[in-house]
Parts: C-alpha cells; sequence; structure tokens
C-alpha cells in the first residue's frame, strides 16, 4: 500500500448540491481535507431532479449502466461528473424513478416516500458498479448513515472477489443514530442480500430489516461524529436500539468530531452578510445584528439581547422544549428571539404563530434558506440549541467563529466543542444546561441575558476567544486517516 489512500465517499447529500442537514456538510468538506493532507477522494451521490446541473456544471460521464438488485432485477441508470475546489471529482447517479421528485427522504407533508429502501439500496449498489465499471484502486469505501449503510454487506458478499473492490476496506460513519433505515421485510429479496443475512446480529431487527444495524455489523470500522456521542450511544438511553451491536464492535467503533469548512464560514469573508468583521473591528456584526432585526421584524435596538436558532424541526432537536421556554423568558426578560426551521408540522404551526403574540420580540421563517442562516448567525448575540441528543452539531461551531454565543445541552458534540461559562472567572465560550425540561432552558437563557446585561467585560471577552476557537476539518482529517488505515490493516490482516 502506498502511502497515499483511495477513498469513494458514498452519500445520500453533500453540498453544495443537496443538503438537508449536517450531513451535507462533511460529505462537502471532509474529502477536501483529506485531499489537502495527500488522500484522493472520489463522491458519490444521488443525481435528485432539484440538484441545479447547470450551476454546478454537471456533465455527462457514462452513459448507461446496469445495476443488478436482489431477485434477478436490473436496474439501468448514467452517471454524471462535476467538480468540488480542489479538483475532487463528484458523481451523480440519475435514475429518474427514484429520483426526479420533489423532496430529498420526504414529501412535502414531511411523509417519508414509501420507496426509500428500494432508492437507497439501488443508489449504494449503484455507487459499488460505478468502482468497479471504472476500475478504481479503492482502499476504502466510505459510507454514511441508514442510506448507504448496505455498502459494506455488498462488499463483504457479493464483491468479496470482485478484482477492483475486493480489496476495498469499508468504514460506516454514522452522523445520526436515530434514523435506521427501518423497513418491512417484505422489502428484502429487492435487496438482494439473502435470508442469511437477515438474522438479529446483522439486519433483522424485530422482524423487520435494519440498515444501520447491518452496516455496524459488516463495516470493518464504525464511528461517529464526537468522542461524547460515541459513548452516549454505547448506552441503552442513547443507542436506539443499537447499544448492543456497537459494544460488539469494540474499539473497532470511534468518534471523531466534525470540522468546519471555514470558507464557506467565515464572518471576515462571509457573502451572505450585510457587512464583514474580524476580531478587532466588530461593527460589521452590529449590521448585520440591524439587519437581522429589521428582515425578521424585531424592535430594531442594538441593546436587547438576541437568540438565534436555524435547525430542522425534528424530535431530536428539543425545539417543543425551546418553545415552552420562550413563554417563560419573554415574561421575565427583555430578550428577542430569531427562529429558523421546517420539519414537524405541529411546530411550525406554534413557531408561526409566535410573532404575532409577541410582536417585535420573536421572529420566525418556516422553510430552508441558507442565506438567512449565516445572517442569524453573524446578527444573533447567541445561539441557541436543545437537543435532546446530538451526534456533532455543526451550528455550534459556526456560532463559535461568528462571536455569537452557543446556549447548548451539554450532550454529545455540544458537550465536546462548547466550554461552560465561568461566572467568578469570566472563563469560557458559552452557556451549557442540562436537564430536558423549558425550565432549565429559560434558565440558562437568564443566565446568558443576565450576563450580556450585567457582565459586559465577561462578554466581550468570551466574544473574542468564542471566536479564536479552531474546529478546522484539517484535525479530524488525520483522525480519519489513522481509521482508514486500521480499516485496511483489519481488511487485509
Ligand atoms: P443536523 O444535521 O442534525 O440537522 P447540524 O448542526 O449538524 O444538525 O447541521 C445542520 C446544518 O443544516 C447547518 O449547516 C444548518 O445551518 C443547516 N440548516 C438547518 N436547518 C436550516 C434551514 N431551515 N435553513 C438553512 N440552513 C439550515
Ligand atoms: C447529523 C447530526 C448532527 C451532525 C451531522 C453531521 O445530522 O444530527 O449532530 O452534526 O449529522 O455529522
Amino acid at each position: 500500500m502506498s502511502n497515499s489512500i483511495s477513498a469513494v465517499f458514498i452519500a445520500s447529500e453533500g453540498v453544495p448540491y443537496v443538503k438537508t442537514g449536517g450531513l451535507a456538510d462533511v460529505v462537502g468538506a471532509l474529502p477536501k481535507a483529506l485531499k489537502d493532507i495527500g488522500h484522493d477522494v472520489r463522491i458519490i451521490l444521488p443525481k435528485y431532479s432539484k440538484i441545479d446541473t447547470s450551476k454546478y456544471q454537471l456533465e455527462r460521464f457514462q452513459d448507461s449502466m446496469g445495476v443488478w438488485m436482489g431477485d434477478g432485477i436490473q436496474e439501468w441508470c448514467a452517471v454524471d461528473v462535476a467538480y468540488l475546489p480542489g479538483d475532487i471529482p463528484v458523481y451523480f447517479i440519475e435514475n429518474w424513478k427514484f429520483f426526479d421528485r420533489d423532496g430529498i427522504y420526504n414529501d412535502a407533508s414531511n411523509r417519508d416516500f414509501n420507496d426509500n429502501p428500494e432508492r437507497y439500496a439501488f443508489f449504494t449498489r449503484a455507487a459499488l458498479q460505478l468502482c468497479i465499471d471504472q476500475r478504481w484502486d479503492v482502499d476504502i469505501i466510505h459510507s454514511h448513515d441508514w442510506q448507504t449503510a448496505l455498502a459494506p454487506a455488498y462488499l463483504k458478499s457479493w464483491f468479496a472477489n470482485e478484482p477492483t473492490l475486493g480489496r476495498a476496506a469499508s468504514v460506516f460513519t454514522i452522523h445520526n443514530i436515530q434514523y435506521q433505515g427501518n423497513f418491512p421485510k417484505t422489502r428484502w429479496p429487492y435487496i438482494g442480500l439473502g435470508w442469511e443475512n437477515f438474522t438479529s446480529d446483522r439486519f433483522e431487527d424485530h422482524d423487520r430489516i435494519n440498515y444501520m444495524k447491518g452496516g455496524i455489523a459488516f463495516a470493518d470500522i464504525v464511528n461517529t461524529v464526537s468522542p461524547t456521542y460515541a459513548y452516549e450511544t454505547k448506552s441503552t438511553e442513547l443507542g436506539m436500539g443499537m447499544s448492543g451491536q456497537l459494544l460488539a464492535k469494540g474499539d473497532a467503533y470511534a468518534g471523531i468530531l466534525n470540522g468546519v469548512d471555514y470558507a464557506d464560514w467565515n464572518p471576515a469573508t462571509d457573502p451572505h452578510l450585510t457587512a464583514n468583521y474580524a476580531p478587532g473591528d466588530m461593527s460589521g456584526k452590529a449590521a448585520c445584528k440591524k439587519a437581522l432585526q429589521e428582515m425578521f421584524g424585531l424592535e430594531v435596538n442594538p441593546d436587547i439581547p438576541l437568540i438565534g436558532v436555524v435547525s430542522r424541526f425534528a424530535d431530536q432537536k428539543g425545539l417543543d422544549l425551546y418553545y415552552a421556554a420562550i413563554h417563560q423568558a419573554l415574561r421575565d426578560m427583555n430578550v428577542q428571539f430569531v427562529v429558523l426551521g421546517s420539519g414537524d408540522k405541529t411546530l411550525e404551526g406554534y413557531y408561526m404563530a409566535l410573532p404575532n403574540q409577541y410582536p417585535g420580540k420573536v421572529g420566525t421563517f418556516i422553510g430552508y434558506d441558507n442565506p438567512k442562516a449565516h445572517l442569524i448567525e453573524a446578527g444573533a448575540d447567541f445561539f441557541a440549541m436543545t437537543s435532546r441528543f446530538e451526534p456533532c452539531g455543526l451550528n455550534q461551531m459556526y456560532s463559535l467563529k461568528y462571536g455569537t454565543l452557543p446556549i447548548v445541552r451539554a450532550t454529545g458534540g455540544l458537550a465536546d466543542t462548547v466550554v461552560q461559562y465561568n461566572e467568578s472567572t469570566g472563563e469560557g465560550t458559552g452557556f451549557k444546561y442540562t436537564d430536558n425540561t423549558p425550565a432549565a432552558i429559560a434558565n440558562v437563557i437568564g443566565w446568558a441575558v443576565s450576563t450580556y446585561y450585567d457582565r459586559k467585560e465577561h462578554l466581550t471577552a468570551m466574544v473574542e476567544r468564542a471566536m479564536q476557537q479552531d474546529f478546522s476539518w484539517i484535525q479530524s482529517a488525520h483522525q480519519y486517516e489513522n481509521l482508514y488505515r486500521r480499516a485496511i490493516q483489519i481488511k487485509r490482516g
């Protein structure tokens, strides 16, 4: 093996092409960092019809590719290619039956597509077929979350003796253990892995298929996206049924903290901001706060603390608790809230009603909007993440860079990246709390707000400290490099 590792990322989303959450940020950024330290990375994504093919200059790469699934079914697809900065090739699997629709995983009513098991089984098989057709020299197949969790099993069954992929080791990264890809077993034949793999130590879970469970079992190495979450997922409470499977991996299960792509998330260069800023001259941040207050219909006043949220509306994020805490906080303090997000329809309704209940105090935007997300990072004074669990979380790391102090629950990656404020010394980079209750959230908001009003010198020093934190990808890339080497060792003995 030469020193340079050749890895293929197989994933269901990646920036800038398609994104529903942090997985896309990771898939768009980690390959660049791996390339910077001398490795060779390719990315394979589905070609969703909502991807802007002319903006991203997709070009036809392979006209037609046959992909065998189970039960003797053959699917057909084409393959496009585009390039990320740094000359990283990104291949897109085109099959309109599976990927020509509005929505990535679900429809406009937030209901999962019924054919998700087939969509992602096909995509994963097709991605591996592309490696074979192109005779790439692959050391590592790196798959992500349930959508591509079948890859390790395909490698060890279908392709165990295939000349190109027979030598490839598999790394499976869990970004979120709540979404496991759980389907009725009637869907198993299409997947093509045989009933011998539908067992309780592999893919079977209460007589249903569990993609993630099989991914964990078959991968040479499994990791998740922060050390604390790696630890937490080995417990019954946060393992969500997978703790036994993860414990069985022993030291082939690790935690590596995500990084930040500072090319995208840096207040000094961010094109989405009203004004740029950097430590030493924070006037641009004040301009962003004013713009944010105007955009969200809040009272324009530089002296009222403003707390931002940008989030998927999913149970994981604790936004039901946050909603209750907002009412409590607004009874007791002069503070403003901005919320950007979408997902759960009930929560969307609750948050949409808030600006009328608290005019000038609460601003809501329901939807997905990247420029607004950047402006919130810059214009808010604090950024809240009230997660019930959080594998890593990226927004709190973005917030630090933007001098927007995180208010977070001490869980997963949030616990690993935010340093608790110490009221007697002034140390810290944010505000952490533990209890999953509206009262605890209102309480920590009160702590941050009182620091804003009463301990200005602490706050200013914390902002400066926060902006100096460095979570660039390079450190994590070195850890992935080690992980890859271990996976290759395990695979090749
Ligand atoms: P998760 O992946 O669980 O959603 P992360 O914190 O890892 O959480 O990443 C979320 C990413 O998605 C961040 O880059 C955040 O800015 C972005 N994001 C989430 N919701 C929205 C939204 N409504 N509009 C724009 N960006 C969003
Ligand atoms: C998931 C997690 C989030 C993590 C992201 C990228 O969606 O919920 O915590 O940052 O993946 O790894």
